[in-house]
């Protein structure tokens, strides 16, 4: 089969790759691009893991094909540190104990992300709903929403972080 030459911004990054149009993006973004913060932990579309956010909505990039990736912006768990220095809702699921073997985290991650781009104050009943479509097999959740609650406190006293370019992935 032909490839397909898609061209995205990633983390602020634009860039052009020729592939297979069948990748998809979750492969794209570990395979071609590097940035294997991206996980993939089943095939069957649920556990999230390998959530990222494009044109400022949470996907699962296991569910996108590469091609339906063409001309959009994407950001990855790579995009959330500034400069070696962790971002709020890293540090609220360091300091809150939201990670245990970490294979779900960047998807939480960036699914907590989203949340708190299009609401700043959830309710631990909208935290719970949004990572709905997230699993977990290690922390029983309670101390996810904690860090969720945690973050949306630290954006509210200190604001939000900028958006950086990440150069390398
Ligand atoms: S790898 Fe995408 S939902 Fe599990
Ligand atoms: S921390 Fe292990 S799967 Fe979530």
């Amino acid at each position: 089969m032909g490839k397909i030459k898609v061209r995205v911004k990633i983390n602020g990054k634009e860039r052009s790759d020729e592939v297979e149009p069948r990748m998809l993006l979750a492969h794209y973004l570990r395979d071609v691009v590097g940035a294997t913060g991206t996980h993939i932990g089943c095939d069957t579309s649920n556990c999230g893991a390998c959530t990222v956010v494009m044109d400022g909505k949470a996907v699962k990039s296991c569910t996108v094909l590469v091609g339906q990736a063409n001309g959009r912006e994407i950001k990855t768990v790579e995009g959330l540190s500034q400069n070696g220095k962790l971002s709020k809702i890293q540090k609220a699921f360091l300091d809150k104990h939201g990670l245990q073997c970490g294979y779900c985290t960047s998807g939480m991650l960036m699914a907590s992300y989203w949340l708190l781009k299009k609401n700043k104050k959830p309710t631990e009943e909208e935290i719970r709903r949004n990572l709905s479509g997230n699993l977990c097999r290690c922390t029983g959740y309670q101390n996810i929403v904690e860090a969720v609650k945690y973050a949306s406190e630290l954006i509210e006293k200190e604001g939000e972080e900028e958006e950086v370019v990440v150069e390398s992935q």
